[in-house]
């Protein structure tokens, strides 16, 4: 049996996807013709092309321009659904996926549109892909505090169709601190609470200890500079909290696959997790980061089986369900 065939078989979760990043360029020229905008591109070949992250700036300004196609609830609704259809392709059988509403408010769009899109393809891919979800809010973190809490305002009459709220875009001077409050509201909702800490940006061991020590955080999203203190590994480990680690999304932003940091949470007892973070941008969904794992770092069936079992492992599926993949 080839890695690839190991790798596609294997039934896989997706902790760390934002929903936007799965945004195609075949699919940014449909939406922008059913919506009537001109585009600065001619083909889809084109826009990727014009694709040229190296760094976290460098890649969320290409990622917000492209969004502005996304207007109607349909819209919100095929961008969903034609993410999930390539996780059931992948034998990715459950996700907890991000997404921006204040992306699209701050554009005129509505928060019920936005949400009721992405829900009604949620419940269309657990009927008909076999693919089950449960949803995460992300706030801006560049975007205020009082943004952040008017948002989760918005999301309360939706509460039922979200599990936790996250924290992403550019991290630089957006501590965690920052959003303590709005993180406090979130964890008094019922809701779990994750955040970014990307790989290698300034302060970025306070941000981590702020996750711990003030936000309390469930989970944490990439984290990998946790490596560089004892005290934060051994914590993380002891508490069992998650990493949502992303090694394609890593190649393009930090040039490198963190495949050597894997291995040493791994090591460590740390329950990371592999991910695709944004896989139209990166062009990578969860077999191709696997299998750069595999092709460039050398990972094997069992490390990949670790992974694997760890994503549903400190998933924020129900424990009954969580029983049959463990
Ligand atoms: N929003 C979408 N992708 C992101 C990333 N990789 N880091 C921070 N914010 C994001
Ligand atoms: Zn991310």
């Amino acid at each position: 049996q080839s890695m690839l065939d190991f790798v596609q078989k294997l039934p896989k979760a997706e902790l760390h996807v934002h929903l936007e990043g799965t945004l195609e360029p075949e699919h940014i020229f449909s939406l922008a013709q059913r919506n009537g905008i001109e585009l600065e591109y001619k083909t889809p070949d084109e826009v990727i092309a014009a694709y040229d992250f190296h760094d976290l700036p460098s890649f969320l300004s290409i990622y917000y321009a492209a969004m502005d196609v996304l207007r109607t609830e349909e819209d919100f609704y095929e961008l969903a659904l034609h993410y999930f259809q390539r996780a059931a392709a992948q034998n990715v059988v459950y996700v907890e996926p991000f997404f921006d509403p204040q992306a699209h408010t701050s554009r005129g769009v509505a928060f019920e549109t936005v949400i009721n899109g992405i829900h009604r393809a949620q419940q269309e891919a657990a009927a008909s892909l076999g693919v089950e979800s449960n949803l995460i809010l992300c706030f801006l973190r560049d975007m205020s505090a009082e943004s952040a809490a008017e948002h989760l305002e918005m999301a309360i009459p939706h509460i039922d169709k979200l599990i936790g709220v996250g924290l992403d875009s550019d991290e630089k001077d957006n501590p965690p601190a920052k959003f303590a409050e709005v993180f406090a509201k979130a964890r008094e909702l019922g809701l779990k609470l994750t955040m970014h800490c990307d790989v290698n940006q300034k302060d970025i061991l306070e941000h981590i200890e702020e996750c711990l020590d003030l936000i309390k955080v469930d989970r944490i999203d990439h984290g990998i500079n946790a490596l560089e203190d004892d005290a934060l590994c051994t914590e993380i480990a002891r508490r069992g909290l998650g990493l949502t680690v992303c090694p394609v999304s890593n190649r393009f932003v930090v040039q490198n696959l963190t495949g050597d940091e894997i291995r040493k949470m791994l090591s460590k007892g740390m329950k990371a997790t592999i991910n695709s973070d944004d896989p139209a941008y990166f062009r990578a969904y969860m077999n191709e980061n696997f299998m750069a794992l595999v092709e460039d770092a050398d990972f094997s069936k069992d490390e990949i089986t670790t992974l694997t079992r760890n994503a549903f492992e400190v998933s924020w599926m129900s424990d009954s369900k969580k029983s049959a993949y463990l």
